[in-house]
């Protein structure tokens, strides 16, 4: 069954387009300027560049869940949005305060802690914009017939999303306190609440695509939540090693975040195994391509390069690196940026009721960012580990080292332009697709 408010999700999808489109713009202007070509300093510094450039990645996924779950619920629910014109505001209002919010960050409103850059009076607004949304979703869940395994964990993952938000809103003037509260936020949400959005969509997506028995799937979905949240929340402790939080943590640290790359693994083999299993009838490659991609990237990204400087001991000379920016691509790419496309890649025949995609476009798009995205995390981890060499073993001073390691920012920048080509490709699919109808959606039914 196909329900007309899930066309609420077309636009939430859209504005994602527009800033993933401006995150890119961002992360080139760092690009060159890490290469020596830092010549907008006076209107961009490199800090206004780097908190805008992560700002706009996390709006453009948050609309994207967003847009995922007013597409998934209903479905999964078999009931309407309970309102479509106050989705619409929520819409609009997440526009604005993200606006209001990168504006600001290039007049110097805003607060120098990374990924929270937020202004608090922002915040406020934030937390209103999104119990607003959680009303829509709570209020359509429990109005509907069903309440499924992969709607619950969907659910359960922005809920609890929505409420990790609030440790980061806390005022301290300690700055041991303040780290501490803020991987909270971070940290709980990627390595935690935000696997369980993962998790949801992934399903919806394999029961859809692979056309394997809800049950066995959301049998998996169980197990993956379970090893998330044995790994998860006392992995934060790998932000702790030597922040001023107590010595415990290397050891709770250490043990419990190496064992969060199985979460990753059990997505990579649940996907893989759902696939095989099914029947390959469904004609949407495109998204299967994603859904199978994002399954086995996240656990390259997340898994296994965090997995590289998770353990005190090398976490100590790695820390605040260009390693760091190495795993941060490929996990926030492979998890969170993947599933987005996949799950649009999925919806848009369906709601706009056009079949595009047995185009090479689309297969292009898919390559040429992976292959673009692969080739940057090398180039950064190859810069992180001559930077980790030469800075904390021999002492050499920060912006020396810079210097050295600009040459490898002329390999990032080449990886970075076919990694945007294959963008470029996937947007203007989307863009080929047209808006959506009512009529696409009755006759997807
Ligand atoms: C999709 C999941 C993940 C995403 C999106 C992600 C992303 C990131 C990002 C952006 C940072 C930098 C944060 C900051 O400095 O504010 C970071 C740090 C870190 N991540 Fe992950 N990560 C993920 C999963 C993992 C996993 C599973 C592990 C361990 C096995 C891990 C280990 C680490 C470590 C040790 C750091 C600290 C680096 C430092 O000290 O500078 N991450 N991650
Ligand atoms: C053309 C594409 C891109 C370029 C050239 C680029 C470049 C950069 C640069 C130079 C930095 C700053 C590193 C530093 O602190 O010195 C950065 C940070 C970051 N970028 Fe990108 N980026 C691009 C696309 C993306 C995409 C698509 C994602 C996510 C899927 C992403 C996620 C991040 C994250 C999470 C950080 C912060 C890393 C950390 O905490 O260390 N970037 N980017
Ligand atoms: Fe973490």
């Amino acid at each position: 069954m196909k329900y007309k408010s899930q066309k609420v999700a077309y636009w939430f999808f859209a504005l994602s387009m527009l800033l993933v489109s401006l995150q890119i713009i961002y992360g080139f202007i760092m690009g060159f300027a890490h290469m020596g070509f830092d010549n907008l300093h006076e209107l961009i510094p490199f800090n206004t560049a780097r908190a805008v450039h992560t700002n706009l990645l996390v709006v453009w996924l948050l609309s994207g869940f967003m847009g995922a779950a007013y597409y998934i619920i209903p479905e999964e629910a078999e009931e309407e949005l309970v309102s479509v014109k106050l989705a619409y505001v929520q819409l609009i209002s997440l526009a604005i305060v993200g606006v209001i919010a990168v504006v600001g960050y290039h007049f110097n409103y805003w607060e120098g802690r990374k990924f929270l850059e937020i202004p608090r009076p922002l915040d406020w607004l934030v937390v209103v914009n999104v119990l607003t949304f959680l009303g829509i979703i709570l209020a359509t869940l429990f109005k509907g017939k069903k309440r499924t395994t992969t709607a619950m964990v969907l659910t359960m993952g922005l809920v609890f999303a929505a409420l990790l938000y609030l440790p980061g809103m806390i005022w301290f003037d300690n700055q041991t306190m303040d780290s501490f509260f803020r991987w909270w936020v971070v940290h709980l949400w990627v390595e935690g609440v935000w696997e369980l959005i993962m998790g949801g969509i992934l399903s919806f997506l394999l029961i859809k695509i692979t056309g394997v028995d809800r049950e066995v799937i959301e049998k998996w979905l169980y197990v993956i939540v379970g090893l998330t949240f044995i790994s998860g929340i006392l992995g934060t402790g790998h932000h702790y090693y030597y922040i001023g939080a107590g010595k415990t943590w290397l050891l709770v640290g250490g043990i419990f975040s190496a064992l969060e790359p199985l979460a990753f693994l059990g997505m990579a083999l649940f996907a893989v195994a759902m696939y095989r299993k099914g029947e390959k009838k469904h004609p949407n490659k495109i998204a299967l391509n994603w859904t199978l991609g994002t399954a086995i990237v996240s656990f390259v990204g997340a898994g296994l390069l965090g997995l590289a400087h998770t353990l005190p001991q090398v976490n100590m000379y790695t820390h605040g690196t260009l390693v760091t920016a190495m795993h941060g691509h490929l996990a926030f790419w492979g998890a969170y940026a993947m599933i987005n496309l996949a799950i649009i890649s999925y919806t848009l025949p369906n709601l706009t009721g056009r079949k595009l995609y047995d185009s090479n476009r689309g297969a292009l798009a898919f390559w040429l960012s992976n292959i673009g995205m692969l080739g940057m995390t090398v180039a950064f981890g190859v810069a992180g580990v001559a930077q980790v060499y030469m800075e904390r073993i021999m002492g050499v001073e920060f912006g020396e080292v810079q210097k050295e390691i600009q040459v490898h920012f002329f390999i990032l920048i080449c990886c970075a332009t076919m990694f945007t080509t294959g963008i470029i490709l996937y947007i203007a699919e989307f863009v080929k697709y047209g808006t959506p109808s009512d009529e696409a959606l009755v006759a997807a039914a």
